[in-house]
């Protein structure tokens, strides 16, 4: 019977490490309040590269270690918010720059849960349409749309994406086995960056929009402890999977502590929690699969092994994944 595995995974951040004591410079902050409140020493910045030019490099190690030809590729989904352009997307820049020549190719909008949210349409989407090789792609250049000047939001994020490819084929391993996506647009205001003014000669009142994030801080941590012990328990539910069976927990990397009080509240040892977030920070999109490649290079996942991705973010929205490597 035919699965959808990943059978590649791949990620690329930019080479410029911003730290704590540099972000001080430019804003009443310290090391110690960063490291404490947030668990982050470090995050990598982008000097110019932009979202495709990310995604392109993390998507050329996958292909390689799937040993998939981009020509081959049937479908590329790329999830971020930070796009180099409304159109085009980046996934269709990718298929020019890649020459992916037969994939269909688009984006997805949902901040920090889009790579979950990608790889279960394209499982779906494989599944339905017959496809045999897709690329899942989750990027930001998050420090295009940061307010520098807010210290609740300018420590938190990083730059940088990974990528999986999907083979859809015979295989002992059942890949992705199940997902649990949901979201709750009421909240949607805790975390928005805006989009292009609405000042036409036809609008009645001018809409003028901050391209830039804002973030109701409090409000987002006390919605991502709840979202991440929902998805994990309903994954678990739904599958009749066991704590036990699971390797790791994936978490999407936002904050040490909204982690730690995910894991108090699910009774799962810290140890399971993958983290990385002290070198990455927040990188939206990018957080899960690169922390996917970065356990891949550790050798920390082999053949068989399950775990749960779990992720949350604007929208609001939120998602949890069940794998088997
Ligand atoms: N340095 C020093 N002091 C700071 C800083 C800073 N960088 N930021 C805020 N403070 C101050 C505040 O002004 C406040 O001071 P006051 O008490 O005098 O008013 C005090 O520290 C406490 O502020 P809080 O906002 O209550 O701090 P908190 O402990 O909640 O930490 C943080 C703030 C780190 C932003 C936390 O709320 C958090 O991580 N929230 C979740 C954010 C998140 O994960 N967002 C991403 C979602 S994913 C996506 O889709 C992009």
């Amino acid at each position: 019977m035919n699965n959808v595995t990943i059978a590649g995974i791949g990620a690329y951040v930019p080479s410029l490490v911003v730290t704590n004591e540099k972000i001080s410079e430019f804003v009443d902050t310290n090391n110690d309040w960063i490291v404490e409140r947030t668990g982050i020493t470090e995050r990598r910045i982008s000097e110019g590269e932009n979202t495709s030019d990310i995604s392109i490099e993390a998507a050329k190690i996958a292909l390689e270690r799937a040993g998939v030809k981009a020509e081959d590729l049937d479908l590329i989904i790329v999830a971020t918010i930070s796009p180099d352009m409304f159109i085009p997307s980046v996934a269709c820049i990718m298929q020019s720059k890649l020459n992916a020549g037969k994939a269909a190719c688009f984006d997805i909008s949902v901040a920090c849960s889009g790579f979950l949210y990608g790889l279960e349409i394209a499982n779906s989407m494989m599944k339905s349409m017959n496809y045999k090789n897709a690329l899942v792609v989750g990027a930001e250049v998050l420090s295009k749309v940061m307010d520098w000047s807010d210290r609740g939001t300018c420590i938190l994020f990083g730059d940088g994406g990974g990528a999986a490819v999907l083979k859809n084929e015979p295989s002992d391993s059942k890949g992705i086995i199940k997902s649990y996506l949901r979201s709750d647009g009421a909240k949607g205001e805790a975390l928005t960056i805006g989009a292009a003014d609405f000042n036409t000669p036809f609008t009645k009142e001018p809409q003028l929009k901050d391209r830039i994030i804002k973030m109701n801080g409090r409000e987002v941590f006390k919605f991502a402890t709840n979202a991440i012990v929902e998805s994990v328990n309903e994954i678990l539910k739904d599958t009749g999977v066991s704590l036990d069976e699971i390797k790791y927990i994936v978490p999407h990397q936002a904050n040490y502590r909204i982690i730690k009080s995910a894991a108090n509240k699910l009774g799962i040892d810290e140890e399971r929690w993958y983290l990385n977030l002290d070198r990455f920070g927040n990188t939206s999109a990018g957080s899960v699969p690169i922390v996917l490649n970065e356990m891949y290079e550790k050798n920390l996942i082999n053949k068989g092994d399950k775990f749960i991705l779990v992720a949350f973010g604007g929208g609001l929205t939120y998602a949890a994944t069940l794998v088997e490597w």
